[in-house]
């Protein structure tokens, strides 16, 4: 049997988030400049949505770019502004194709104004699009994301539009970038960091945690389906007892 054919389709993944890591090492590995294993990382990140979408993963973020990333040598942001500007043009095509809708989070006001603009242009043209959501994040911080939602949770109890005592998880949940998408089951970084970079730190508060030792650019549909596979084998208890599930 193959590996897709292993996964039980009653319990595949609803949200899958992935840490997109190890690029620049891929490049360094063969001697070469760090913006070239960006490129080859766009093969894997086509593998990763592909391979999503087939098994039937609902939501897939992709965190592509941190608030953080943008104190990188400016020669490196400005290469990877430019990937992200060809492979969205590369990619609507496909993402039309396979029927997946984009939207973004983070605060792209900070990236160069060709690349706003086209982001603005496929996620209007995507936005009907209902089999999977492929979520990008750019320019992202979650500690950004959850500031911004207690700013605006604040300005409406200020109007008179939430009462304090309103404010609980469904509200905050609904204050964020992610409002509307439900929380992520399964998140994976590749290049053997164990750690979560400021990403979907609320999201997260449940989901199961995978670190994979391979760089990005190696990644395939087969790491995905694996990582789906062990999932699967774990018990999510969520508090209880084995018992009681
Ligand atoms: C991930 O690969 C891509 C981005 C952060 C944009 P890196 O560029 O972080 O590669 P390493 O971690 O230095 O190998
Ligand atoms: C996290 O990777 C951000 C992305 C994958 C876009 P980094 O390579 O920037 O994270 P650190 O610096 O290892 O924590
Ligand atoms: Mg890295």
């Amino acid at each position: 049997m193959s590996l897709i054919e292993q996964i039980d389709k009653n319990n595949v993944p609803e949200h899958v988030a992935i840490i997109m890591d190890g690029n620049g090492r891929w490049a360094k590995k063969q001697g070469k400049f760090r913006v070239f294993g960006h490129r080859a990382g766009v093969k894997a990140v086509r593998e990763a949505v592909e391979g999503a979408a087939e098994v039937g993963v609902k939501f897939l973020t992709l965190y592509a770019f941190s608030t953080e990333n943008w104190n990188r040598p400016k020669l490196e942001v400005e290469a990877l502004m430019s990937l992200l500007l060809s492979s969205l043009k590369d990619e609507l095509e496909t993402l039309t194709k396979n029927n997946i809708k984009l939207k973004i989070i983070g605060d792209i006001s900070k990236l160069p104004s060709k690349n706003q603009r086209e982001l603005t242009s496929v996620v209007e043209k995507t936005k009907d699009n209902d089999r999977m959501t492929l979520i990008l994040a750019l320019s992202y911080s979650s500690k950004v994301e959850i500031i911004d939602s207690i700013k605006s949770i604040a300005q409406k109890v200020k109007d008179g539009i939430v009462d304090l005592s309103d404010i609980d998880e469904s509200l905050v949940s609904n204050n964020l970038y992610t409002a509307g998408i439900p929380d992520v089951d399964l998140m994976i970084r590749t290049s053997g960091e164990t750690r979560i970079s400021n990403f979907l730190l609320w999201q997260i508060a449940y989901a199961e945690l995978f670190f994979l030792d391979i760089l990005w650019p190696d990644f395939r549909k087969k790491n995905l389906y694996e990582s789906i596979l062990d999932y699967q084998n774990r018990e999510r208890r969520f508090g209880k007892t084995s018992e009681q599930l």
